[in-house]
């Protein structure tokens, strides 16, 4: 019994579900707020972000923020957020995100980094509001090409590479950067 016991104890917080075609959803008037340190590890849940995603709170923090990513998600998405962040600037970018058993939610999140008093950045903040359906309709299609792309490659490096250089392709021909794109889809 000890043993079951210790085992259940260092199993990962993330259940092995397997992603589903239901899409959840949370209210207009509701933001999905959390925090994280410097690596992307969570620090903060509020009550929207826990009740849609079906983690507690005491099981998200600590946990990487990619708990609940979808694999839907290219990952050049994320290197652009990661990219933007490094160099001290906010992002707006539609996510999907994945729920504990494996249903979706899409959010409109602004991603920020959270600085102290002397200007250094300590971590950062996301709030994420109901998504325009409009622009879901139209980003759907390009994050597919773009997973699609990356997956092209064997390796790993280069794929997130071709994901990201067909991103920025799409953005130039946009002709808006692409915290603007969002709003202009
Ligand atoms: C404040 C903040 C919020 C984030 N929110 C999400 C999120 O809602 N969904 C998500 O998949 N990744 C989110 N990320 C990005 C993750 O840290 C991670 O880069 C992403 O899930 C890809 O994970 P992977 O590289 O392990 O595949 C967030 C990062 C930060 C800093």
């Amino acid at each position: 019994m000890s043993g079951l016991m210790i085992c259940s104890r260092i199993l990962p917080v993330k259940q092995i579900a397997s992603p589903t075609q239901v899409e959840v959803f949370f209210d207009a008037d509701d933001i999905i707020v959390s925090k994280t340190d410097l690596k992307g590890r969570i620090t903060y849940a509020n009550k929207v972000f826990t009740d849609i995603c079906g983690y507690s709170e005491a099981e998200l923090i600590g946990q990487p923020h990619s708990i609940v990513r979808h694999p839907d998600m290219p990952r050049c998405v994320f290197k652009l957020l990661w990219d933007t962040l490094a160099e001290g600037r906010e992002i707006f970018a539609y996510v999907k995100n994945m729920t504990r058993r494996g249903d979706f939610y899409w959010v409109f999140a602004h991603v920020t980094p959270s600085f102290d008093a002397a200007k250094q950045v300590v971590g950062y903040h996301s709030n994420r509001r109901v998504p325009d359906r409009r622009v879901i309709s139209a980003l759907a299609p390009v994050y597919a090409e773009l997973s699609e792309v990356e997956k092209r490659h064997r390796n790993g490096k280069d794929g997130l590479a071709a994901g990201t250089q067909h991103l920025l392709d799409f953005v130039k021909a946009k002709n808006v950067p692409y915290d603007q794109l969002v709003f202009s889809l």
